[in-house]
Order: structure tokens, then sequence, then C-alpha cells
């Protein structure tokens, strides 16, 4: 595998010079030993400057593909061994980065490899675009490159100079979109040679797509056209039915080219109903091909006349064609003449006319053919949906692949429009390269050498001046009425260009016997010396064909047909103007292509074909350097070399390099533009290598302006930066203000909805301040989230407001039962269903008359005894109870709790103390949840005292919350807390042992009573 890698790597002194610019001397046996010898060591490239001069290896090279791609991709021409990549790379980067119209114009004889070439080039462009696989991208890609492959079947054929000549001029136009990815395309094609469709030269072949049709359908398909599989059958085939495709050294067969083509048809767009009839159109060429014409004798009714020797062919030819039978067979014999006015007579053909017109119907079928599938491919990559108002201005690479110069034993009128186009080609080159470069340095006022070349703008003229030329003569021989033969428009000539020094014909050189007398004229071409053989001329040129064939085709049942014959609609009495002529038509077609090609920025590739015999590594060096003769190789480099690679007005090199410079970044001060340049290169020390012009700049070599690109591709990201950070600041900047101006709105809408809810605030609260209920059943409305705090905060604030109210009014006297009862309230939490605060509390019920009628007097004594001896401040509470004690005995006592002790008193006998607990000892009680009366107190160091209250009046009275509030209340004053249980199974504990104790209601009961068993009491309740 031959590396492709950097410049200096691969491109040692033992491979020649990879650009012909840097030979020590230049002489015409220099160039050659440097082409031969690179050529030797394959290396088929070479540059002279940015022309590169491509040699054909005829064997493949591993030069090519996606690794080779990858390694010219983004890369300077000089970086890389010459290469097609680097040009293309060139082209695209042209094109890409200063929105150029740019151009490949691949030139060289016949099998010189431009096809080849422009399939490189179409590879890479394919290669290096849509990284971002945009769907309609790679659609565009597909067609473009899938379509070489129909043109070539349909357009190339087998010559004795190339296996796969392209028998027509292929100029094929890129879109690319500003982001370069290439949008869509357009083919022009140019004089396909039809005349192959006919006849072939011994060793030559038909169109490949002929011999594909035959050699790569299905059995049954051949059945369907009525053909048979051998080539040989056909008259238009049978000359190259023994020969094969021969492309790629015969790898490739018709059989597998067919089903390639089937498949590239497929991909591009084709209905198969379209490639079934560009069958049947190929099928009926060839029946065409085959049909004879006989005289028939008078025979009885039948009169003597024209017809066809196998009737069959026609019936074959109307099927294919969709047309109608008879239509077919009277258009072949005869054709319609319009004689003065509306009248219409048919004229019968004599054999060698209706041999001719059929001869010309065949012809054209295959034009109009190969036309129509152009059209069809160029309709399918049109750009679509692009606005150049939304999208901007397509650029355009332009890739023209046109015939090679050629010279054939006998050559014809399509080697004359073949040759004149190089001819045209070469002008260009001319023009471009070697003449307007010189003008432009004697313009400028650059010290120049002036560089002899040989300019062919007298060929040219030769052949395309007004009126004396030769294409100008042969319209004229045309147009004019009468008999006009192929020998007077010869003899014209001759009077016409009798002193040409590029013009000669036997008539005006008697002594060379190359060329015969009334027949042959010759051409000193630029590339060499051609005879024209001026037999057929006229036909050609004329290219007529009757309109019954026209009419015909376009009355076809078969639309694709039909659409290929448009201008068989018009009626034959309709006076039409003369149509132009072949070699105008192309004369017209080359002079717009020319000056389509001098708009754009060119690039050439200039072929070689190492020798005829196509064989690889033969390098015929006579051969070679006729051809670097004739493309003016030697002088392109003489004119490089004395040359500037590259020239820009001074104001445009400071809009690309002023970054570069700190002078002229910005913007420069200087006096001028040119010294602001000046001032550029000076600083980067490149000074001796330009030139400085009236208004441009001459840059000499590549390197420096390499050099130049380089510095400021590195100033580029911080030029980016620099206009992202503004561009980001002002985005900042405007959502800054955005937001602000949110917030201001935020406020402000929050300042509406809080006002709005004091305003609600004060318009509810206003009846807060009616009593009783000082606002208790008024709705706060819901707060904006903002003011849910606030809003807290003022129902807490309310409620103590509301207290206060609530409290003001409350006697002084009630205070201490409010406070028991807020006391109660807290310290059951709510787990005790009723507990009496409904009630006015009474507290001392033992001293009631109403609780204790028959005994309060005694309970008084007791008290004021008590009150002497232990010195206590208030009753909290007291009260009968039922009592049970840990010997399991239930017994009447009462209670009674002082701000100092809890009391057991006996009744029954005047009240006396049968125990006294501090109440600093008492800890806390248990209660359950129900209506009971039952209550356990417990104290430190203590039995818990376990009883049930009883004996009110009214009788059941619920007591128990007076009793946990009162308490709670007292322990609450001091500082400490009191623990209230609540729960429906009561524990406690009575001299280390463990009980339980819970309730049963029993609706018989009479009065509250214990039952006890050995480790439970239940109280007895009597519920209602
Ligand atoms: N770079 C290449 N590598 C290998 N083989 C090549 C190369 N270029 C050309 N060839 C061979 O040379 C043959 C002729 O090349 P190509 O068809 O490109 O010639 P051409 O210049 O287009 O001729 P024409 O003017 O007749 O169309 C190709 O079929 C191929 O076999
Ligand atoms: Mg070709």
């Amino acid at each position: 595998m031959l590396p492709v890698g950097r410049m200096e790597d691969e491109e040692g002194p033992e491979y020649g010079k990879p650009d012909f610019v840097l030979l020590d001397q230049l002489t015409m046996e220099d160039f050659m030993q440097n082409l031969q010898l690179r050529f030797k060591k394959d290396r088929i490239y070479t540059y002279i400057g940015e022309v590169l001069v491509s040699v054909n290896p005829y064997r493949e090279l591993p030069l090519y593909g996606p690794e080779a791609i990858a390694k010219y991709q983004g890369r300077e021409l000089y970086e890389r061994p010459p290469h097609l990549y680097a040009v293309a790379n060139a082209a695209y980067k042209a094109m890409k980065h200063r929105s150029r119209d740019t151009c490949i114009v691949i030139s060289g004889e016949s099998g010189a490899g431009k096809t080849e070439a422009s399939k490189h080039i179409m590879q890479y462009i394919a290669a290096v675009t849509n990284p971002s696989q945009r769907a309609e991208v790679e659609r565009v890609k597909d067609v473009l490159l899938k379509s070489t492959c129909v043109l070539e079947a349909f357009g190339n054929a087998r010559t004795n100079r190339n296996h796969n000549s392209s028998r027509f001029g292929k100029y094929m136009d890129i879109n690319f979109d500003f982001k370069g990815e290439p949008v869509g395309g357009h083919i022009h094609s140019y004089l396909l040679e039809k005349s192959r469709v006919l006849k072939q030269h011994v060793g030559e072949r038909n169109f490949h797509a002929f011999y594909q049709l035959l050699r790569g359908s299905e059995d049954q398909e051949l059945q369907g056209l009525h053909l048979e599989r051998n080539p040989a059958v056909y008259n238009f085939t049978r000359q190259g039915a023994g020969l094969s495709m021969g492309v790629r050294n015969g790898l490739e067969s018709d059989e597998r080219s067919h089903q390639a083509v089937m498949e590239a048809m497929r991909i591009i767009g084709f209905s198969p109903e379209e490639v079934e009839s560009i069958h049947r159109i190929l099928a009926a060429i060839l029946h065409l091909g085959n049909i004879e014409f006989v005289e028939t004798e008078e025979n009885g009714p039948q009169k003597a006349g024209l017809a066809v020797a196998e009737e069959a062919l026609v019936g074959y030819v109307a099927k294919l064609t969709a047309t109608p039978r008879d239509l077919v067979l009277r258009t072949l014999l005869a054709r319609t003449v319009a004689s003065g006015g509306r009248d219409l007579i048919e004229k019968s053909h004599s054999v060698a006319e209706a041999s001719f017109a059929r001869d010309a119907c065949a012809k054209a079928m295959y034009q109009r053919l190969f036309e129509w599938v152009v059209d069809r491919i160029n309709g399918i990559m049109e750009p679509r949906g692009r606005d150049p108002r939304r999208d901007g201005k397509d650029t355009v690479i332009g890739v023209l692949d046109i015939y090679g110069f050629e010279v054939f034993p006998v050559n014809s009128f399509e080697q004359f429009c073949i040759n004149y186009c190089n001819e045209k080609l070469q002008q260009l080159f001319i023009q471009l390269i070697l003449k307007q470069e010189q003008e432009e340095y004697e313009r400028e006022g650059i010290a120049w050498q002036s560089i002899e070349y040989f300019n062919n703008a007298i060929i040219v003229e030769l052949v395309e001046q007004p009126r004396r030329g030769i294409l100008a003569v042969l319209e004229e021989a045309c147009s004019t009425a009468g008999p006009i033969t192929d020998l007077i428009f010869l003899q014209t000539l001759d009077t016409h260009h009798r002193h040409h020094p590029h013009y000669s014909s036997r008539q005006l050189c008697h002594t060379d016997k190359t060329m015969e007398f009334g027949r042959d004229f010759r051409i000193k071409h630029y590339a060499g010396d051609v005879t024209y053989s001026v037999e057929g001329f006229i036909d050609k040129n004329r290219d007529s064909l009757f309109q019954d064939f026209k009419r015909l085709l376009y009355n076809s049942a078969d639309p694709t047909l039909r659409a290929m014959w448009p201008d068989g609609q018009q009626d034959i009495t309709e006076v039409t103007k003369r149509p132009l002529t072949a070699g105008t038509l192309f004369k017209n077609s080359m002079v717009a292509l020319v000056e389509n090609l001098a708009s754009k920025e060119p690039f050439y590739v200039r072929c070689i074909k190492p020798n005829e015999d196509k064989v690889a590594g033969q390098f015929d060096e006579a051969h070679c350097r006729h051809q670097v003769a004739y493309l003016g190789l030697l002088e392109n480099v003489r004119v490089r070399r004395a040359g500037f690679a590259s020239r820009q007005p001074y104001p445009r090199f400071l809009l690309r390099y002023k970054m570069t410079c700190e002078y002229t970044w910005p913007n420069h001060l200087l006096g001028s533009d040119r010294e602001a340049v000046s001032a550029l290169l000076e600083q980067h020390g490149l000074q001796g290598d330009v030139a400085f012009g009236h208004s441009k700049l001459f840059i000499r070599s590549p390197r420096t302006l390499v050099t130049l690109e380089q510095s400021r591709a590195r100033l580029i990201p911080i030029i980016v930066l620099l206009l992202q950070k503004a561009w980001r600041g002002t985005l900042a900047r405007w959502r800054c203000r955005r937001l602000r101006a949110i917030y201001t709105i935020m406020r402000w809408f929050r300042r509406h909805k809080v006002r709005a809810h004091l305003l609600e605030l004060q318009r509810r609260f206003q009846a807060a301040r009616q009593p009783p209920l000082y606002g208790r059943d008024l709705v706060w409305p819901p707060p904006p989230a903002v003011l849910q705090p606030f809003q807290e905060t003022c129902r807490v604030l309310f409620s103590r407001w509301r207290a206060r109210q609530l409290v003001k009014n409350i006697p002084p006297s009630d205070m201490t039962q409010i406070k028991a009862k807020v006391a109660a309230m807290g310290a059951l939490q709510g787990l005790r269903q009723d507990w009496g605060c409904q009630r006015a509390w009474a507290r001392d019920y033992l001293s009631s008359g109403t609780d204790n009628p028959t005994a309060s007097h005694q309970f008084a004594e007791q008290l004021k005894a008590l009150q002497e001896k232990d010195g206590f401040g208030t009753v909290l509470f007291s009260s009968h109870v039922r009592k049970v004690n840990r010997f399991r005995k239930s017994r009447d006592r009462a209670l009674l709790l002082t701000d100092r002790h809890l009391y057991k008193l006996e009744p029954g006998r005047q009240y006396r103390v049968m125990r006294a607990v501090p109440l600093d000892a008492v800890t806390g009680l248990s209660v359950t949840s129900g209506r009971d009366q039952l209550v356990v107190l417990h104290a430190h160091g203590y039995d818990d005292l376990v009883v049930c209250l009883h004996r009110s009046q009214p009788p059941l009275e619920n007591r128990i919350g007076e009793l946990v509030g009162m308490l709670a209340a007292h322990c609450q004053g001091e500082g400490r807390t009191l623990e209230v249980r609540v729960s429906d199974c009561i524990s406690l504990s009575q001299r280390g042992a463990r009980r339980l104790i819970s309730v049963e209601p029993r609706p018989e009961q009479p009065e509250p009573d214990f039952r006890c068993s050995r480790s439970t009491f239940t109280l007895l309740w009597p519920s209602h």
C-alpha cells in the first residue's frame, strides 16, 4: 500500500519533483524525465503550481478511499503529495470560504483518465460534506454519485482508444448552500456521438446500454421485447458483438453492469415504468436497425413500390413504441409533403431514402432517449425549496469532463466538433493561465519577462469566424436550396482558406498524398494535424428527420416516449423556422460553456495517456512528449515560475488578514491600504516574497499565503470569542432588563394582592368587636403566599385578643374555675369525651348543702381543725368517694384536696383523717375516657389511691375534669407538671403489686362499686 502522508515523508528526491515549478532547469527533456520518473514510481500526479498533471496508470493504485480523503481534507495544496483530492479540496475551500463559484476543468485525450478523475473528485466532495447526515443532502449526494453510472451506460462506448470512452461531453454543476453542503446539481451534456448507434469502426462497440440490455436482462424480459440474447443478430450491435466491455481490464461485464445501472436508476428515482420504457426504446432501435427495404414489382392489382423485407419487425417496433402498426409502416415507406397551401401528398421513398430515414430515426430516438435521461436526472437533482432571499445565493462547483482531442484513421463531423471543443478549452486555459496573467502583470506595473507561447486563437477563428469560418460555410451549405454536396462545401472551404496557415487540402497541396482529392481537408490543430473527410458533413450537420417520424412518436401511447418528442406536435403544414444546424448548436453551446467557465475560479487537471496500448507501466516517451507539448504544459511552468501564486486587491487583502497585525487591526491609520499591507507584511517578515502592484498585492509563493492563513486561523478563535463575548453580553443585558421588568411587575402585582387581601381582612373583621362571639365565626380569606406567615401571626394575635376580650368579662371570683378548666383541657388533651366543662365548678362539694346536706357541718368542723393543724390556704376539691384498697375491699370514703395535702377521710366518723399525703408527693393521676368517675391518684412513696367519685347531686355528675383541672392548675402554679394519663385500662401499683383496673358499664347497677379478682379491679358503673 502506498502511504498517503506528509509531503516531506513521501516526496523524497528519488520520486522526482512533486511540482514541475521546482525543476532546476526547465527544458522539455527535464520535464519528460521528471514525468517518467514519477510515473515509474507510481507517482501519477504532479503539480504545476495549482494545475494538476495526471498520467493514467492503467491499473488500480491504492491512492483512493476514505483514509486518503481524510488526509487531504482541510489541508493546503502543498502540504500533501499531489493528488486529485487536493485539487478537489482547494476548489471546495475556495467555494466555501470565499463564496467563489469554482470549476474543475479536466482535459486530455481520449483514454487519458478524465472520467475517472471526475469520479474521484465527486467522491471526495461527497465524503467531506454533510457530516450531520441531513437527509436531503444525502439524497442529492446519492443522485450525484449514481448518475455517473447511468450516464456511462448510455453515453459511453468501447473505442479503439478507450474501452470506456465518453461519447458525449459532460459538465456537471454541484450547488452548495452557505454551509457548504451539496443541495442540488445540474448536468449539461454536449454532442452525443449518435452516429455510433448505426455503425462502429472495427474493434469498437455501440453504446454500452445495448449490450447490457441484451446480456443482462432475464429471458422473460427479452422475450417481451422480442429480442434474442446474441448481439450479433442485430445490425447495430453486430460489429461489437464479440467484444467485451473491457472496462477495468475486463473485470466489469455487461451482465454485472446491467444490474448496477438498474440499481442506480432505482436509487436516483426512475420509476419501474420509466425503466421499462427505456428498455422498450432500446429494443425498438435494435429492431429498426434490422429493417431492410425491397423494391416490389408490379403484380396484378398491386403497384410497383417499396416494401419492408421482414414485416414482423414493423410489428415489433409498433408494439414497443406503442404506436399503430400501419402508421409505422407508412412512415417507413413514404413521407408527407405539403404541396402549396394546405394540400398534403404522400411521397414514396426509394430504397436509399427509406434506409436513410430509418437510420435518422434510430439515431434521433437514441439521442432523445439520452437527453431525456439527463433531463430526468436533472429534474431529480434540481435544488429544492431554495429561496435566495432566505438561504443566500448558492455557490457552485462545476466539473467538466469533456471528450479529449481525438484523431482516427477517418475523421468526420463528430471529430471536427470534438477537436473544436478542445481548441476552445485550450483558449480558455491560455486566457486564464497564460495571457491574462501576463497582461495583469503589465497593467499593475510589475517587472515581468514575457513568455512566448502558442496562442491557438487563430484556429478557433478558422472554425467559428462569422461568414468565412468552417462552421459558417457549412451552415451556409446546409441552408442553400438545391443539391449541395459535400464536395461543393470542400471547394468553398478551399477558396476561403487558401492561405490560412492551419488549413490545407489536397487541392491546395497537390503533392500531399495523405489526403484524398475532393474528400479530405486538414486542420493543423494545436494538438496536431487532423485530416477530416467531408463525406456526410452536410447530412450530419443538417441532422434532419422527417416530421412524420416525430409525429408518429409524439402520438405514442407510452408517456415516457411521448415526452421525448414534443416537436412532433407541429403540423406538417405549419411554416416553421429552419432549425439550427448541429454545428451551430454545438458552437453556441461551446460559447456558453466557455463563458460559464470563465466566470468561475478555475482549477485544472491535465490528463496524459502514457501509451496507446492501454497497458500499465508503459511510458511511451514520444506519445507523452506530444501531449505535453500540445497541452502547453512547459509554457505553463514557465509562466508559473516567473509569476505569482496569488494576487489580491489591497482592500480585500486587508479585510482578510488585518487582524494579524497591530497596525491594521481593527482599522489602520496609515496613508493608504497599500502602506497598511506593507506594514502588515513587514511585521510577518514576508515582504521579500511579494510585489506591490498599482492596485493589487502579488504573492510569489503559496507558502507565504499559507503563513498568513495560519496566523489568521490562530486569531480567528480570539475574534470569535470577542464577538461572542459582546453578543453574550448583549444577550445577558437583554435578559437582565427583561428580568427586572418581570420583577417590577411581580412586585406591583404582589403589592396589589397584599393590599387587596388586607382590605378584605379589614372588611371582614369589622364585625370582630361584636360581643359575645368577638369574631369567632369569621372566616379568614386565603392569603397570598407572601402573607402566609403574616396571616398565621395575625391569627395568633387575633386569638389572643379574642381571649383577652373574653377573659376581660369574667368576674375575678370565676377566675379560679376558669384557670382550672384551661388546665383540665390542656391535661386531658381531648382524650376524655366529657369532663364537665360546661358546668360551674363548685369544687368543695363536701361543704355544699346540696351535695352533703346531712354532714356538711361535720365536714366544716373537720376542715377548720385541719386548717389549724396543717395551715392550708384553699380547698382545691372535696367529694365523697367509693374506694377499693389493696385487700380488694371497697369502702365509702371522702376525698379532700387542699393546696398542701391530699386527705382520705372517713365520712362515717366525722370525716376523720385516715391518710394525709403531702401534695408535693402527688405526681399524677389516671382517668378513663368514658363518663365514669374513676380516678387513680399516684403519689411518690405511697400506694396508688383508687377511688370513684360518688353521691353527687345530681347523681353521677361528671366531676373528674374538675378534679384534674384543679390539681393541674395548682401544680402549674407551683411550676411542676402533673402527669395525667387517660386510659381505659389503668395500671396501678399498691405495695409493689401491679394491678389493672377497667370500667364495666352496668345498666342495673344502683351505685358504682368495685369488683375485684386477684389481679384486676373492675368498676361497675351504672350506665343509663
Ligand atoms: N486513476 C486511475 N487509476 C486506475 N485506472 C485508471 C485511472 N484513470 C484512468 N484509468 C483507466 O483508464 C481508462 C480510461 O479512463 P477514462 O475513461 O477516464 O478516460 P477519458 O479520459 O474519460 O477518455 P474519453 O475521452 O474517451 O472519455 C479507465 O477505464 C481506467 O481503466
Ligand atoms: Mg471519459
